[in-house]
Order: C-alpha cells, then structure tokens, then sequence
C-alpha cells in the first residue's frame, strides 16, 4: 500500500460520485495559477464537508482558513437559499484570489469573507453577536485549532457540528513526546474534547491525494 494507490481510489471517487463544474474548476485553476499552496481539500473530502452540511440542515456556517475558496464554496453551495457563511483567511493575496472564485460561483451574497488573522476577526464578531453557527470547519493555522475550537463551542446550539482538519498529522497525533507544536495542539484539542461534557466527538484517520491525515467530527449535546 502506498500514496500511488491512495491517489488512484481518490481520482476513481472524484470521477465517480463527486461532481466537477466550472466554477470549481476555475477556483481550483485560479489558485494554482497566483501560486497559493495546493492543500485545499480534496474532492471526496469536500464532498463529505457537503454532505454534513445537508444532513445538519446547516443555514449558518463559521469556516477557519479559506485558501482560495475550494471548500468555501463546496459549503456554501450546500447551504439552503438565504444560508450564510463567514469564512476567515489571514493571507490577504489568498483572501483575493478566494474572493474572485467565490463571486464567479455566484456566492458572494452567502458568503462573508473576513481578512485577518481569525482570532482577532473572532473578536470584531463577538461584537457583533454572531452566532450560533449550525456547522464550524476549522482548517487553519494547526496551533490554534484548539482555540478556534473554544470559541464555536461556546457559539454553538445543541446539534451544531465542529469540524477539524488534519489532527493525525501522519499519525504523529499517538506520540505524546512529539516535538511539533501542531501535533501538541491535536493532543490538547483531544484532551479537552474528553473533558467537556457539551461535546460529543471522533477522529477519523484518512488516506488519499493528501497522504495520511485524519478530521476530528464533535456534535454539540
Ligand atoms: N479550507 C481550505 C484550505 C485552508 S489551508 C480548503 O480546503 O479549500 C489553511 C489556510 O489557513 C491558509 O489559507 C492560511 O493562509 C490560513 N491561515 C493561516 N493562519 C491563519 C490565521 N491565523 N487566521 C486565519 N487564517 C489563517
Ligand atoms: C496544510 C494545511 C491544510 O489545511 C491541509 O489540509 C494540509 C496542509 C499546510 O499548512 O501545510
Ligand atoms: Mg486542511
């Protein structure tokens, strides 16, 4: 087993059951072509984002860490008519090239994109009463995500859904002396989901196009 065959059961999925238009394609295009990193996620994860979304029956959604839009507008797209969802990205290029994607997809009245680093964007929504959000994706910077994590808890509703990405981190998530900072993140992130009571959760290990990595699924009781 190796990466040459996760990639091949990705592309037979994407091909399969996933969908690919061309505002997604241009998203994707667009992003490649101003030289963003390629770590969005991949087809059959985004379209797992999609399918929570609609089981949840989201009509608010928090997203940490846009990129160029990818899983933005898979999200957005699974929201009913009149849905919302706020999205935050620190890089100011990205926030453009995600902004561009989002209006060609036809989404620039659901989705509310905020440049900045997402815990000083957390502040200016506190003051505003946002919340709660039906569905948080935390997908930024890994340091944070138990922070990020704190804040949709306390802006949740019985029901909402909190969703991280990429806690395995190639499986160095089971090495408790793992000197990575966004290892020692996931660790406390699963400590203290084992200590809160409002939460319910799992970890998922996964393979694919982007290797071996793994999303954490919390239901707020
Ligand atoms: N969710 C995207 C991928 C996000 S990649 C998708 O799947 O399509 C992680 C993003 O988090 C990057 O764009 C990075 O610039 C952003 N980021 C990093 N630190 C951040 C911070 N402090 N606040 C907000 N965004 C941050
Ligand atoms: C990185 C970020 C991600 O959100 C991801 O899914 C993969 C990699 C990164 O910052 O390298
Ligand atoms: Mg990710």
């Amino acid at each position: 087993m190796d990466q040459g065959i996760f990639t091949a059961v990705d592309a037979f999925v994407e091909e399969t059951l996933v969908a690919h238009d061309e505002a997604l394609q241009s998203a994707l295009d667009a992003a490649k072509e101003a030289g963003l990193p390629q770590i969005q996620v991949s087809p059959p994860q985004g379209k797992l984002l999609q399918l929570l979304a609609r089981l949840q029956g989201a009509r608010t959604v928090l997203e940490f860490g846009t990129l160029g839009g990818y899983s933005t507008i898979l999200l957005a797209r699974a929201l009913p008519p009149g849905g919302r969802l706020v999205t935050l990205e620190a890089n100011a290029e990205y926030a453009e090239v995600a902004r561009g994607s989002i209006e060609r997809a036809g989404l620039g009245e659901t989705v509310d994109l905020r440049v900045g680093p997402a815990l000083e964007a957390l502040v200016t929504l506190e003051d505003e009463g946002a919340g709660p959000f039906d569905l948080t994706f935390i997908d930024a910077d890994k340091v944070n995500t138990p922070n990020y994590f704190a804040w949709a808890l306390d802006h949740s509703r019985s029901g909402s859904l909190i969703v991280a990405d990429n806690v395995v981190r190639a499986g160095t998530l089971a090495e408790s002396a793992s000197d990575d900072p966004a290892t020692q993140a996931q660790r406390r992130l699963h400590e203290t989901l084992a200590s809160e009571s409002r939460i319910t959760a799992t970890t998922i290990q996964t393979v694919g196009g982007k290797g071996y990595d793994g999303f954490t699924i919390a239901l707020v009781l």
